[in-house]
């Protein structure tokens, strides 16, 4: 499929389906639904807007007591890889002695989530871990690694189910690698 992204063309090549989307998070539920067990509370905090729609069907498989939370970073992307990271909205108060599972679209550069997490340092949460829908390691600037991770991607744009190019595509129910035509 091709579509017209301001005056470019460009190939939309589905990587992972509905249908793969839908089996793999069933199977990241169950580990985490095995790892935290099904008595205590879990916070999940999902960082926006990426992960919305993965976050959203995430936790509809999880049988743990869940809180949902919700977080929005901005970054600011200089010439080089010299960005920088700010929270748009505040931390939430309620993270003090829960465990809190963050929800990523994708650890790409890890610039974001390495931010994310030296600010959750900063609370009194039980424990912090991460689960990514999709993991391209062959980017990584910073040291971090997801807990639980959807799919590892190669080193290419990926936009759909809740990934974006300039705020559009996020609603496409499959994940697609972006390339000119
Ligand atoms: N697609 C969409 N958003 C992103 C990507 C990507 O490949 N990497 C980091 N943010
Ligand atoms: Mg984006």
């Amino acid at each position: 499929m091709q579509i017209n992204v301001d005056g470019t063309l460009m190939n939309v090549g589905v990587l992972f389906s509905e249908i793969d989307i839908r089996e793999r998070t069933k199977v990241i539920a169950q580990q985490i639904n095995q790892d935290y067990g099904t008595k205590e509370t879990l916070v999940v905090l999902i960082v926006l807007h990426g992960a919305l729609i993965f976050g959203s069907d995430l936790v509809r498989n999880l049988e743990m007591p869940t809180e949902i939370e919700t977080i929005r970073i901005k970054s600011y992307e200089g010439t080089s890889s010299t960005g920088n990271v700010t929270l748009v909205t505040p931390l939430p108060s309620s993270l003090d002695g829960k465990h809190v599972l963050v929800i990523e679209d994708i650890v790409d550069t890890g610039r974001s989530i390495d931010f994310l997490l030296k600010e959750l340092q900063k609370t009194k949460a039980l424990s912090v871990k991460i689960c990514s829908l999709l993991d391209k390691p062959e980017a990584h600037e910073f040291p971090v690694k997801a807990n639980y991770i959807g799919f590892t991607i190669q080193k290419n744009f990926v936009i759909g189910y809740g990934l974006d190019l300039n705020g559009k595509f996020r609603n496409l129910p499959y994940i697609a690698n972006l390339t000119k035509a």
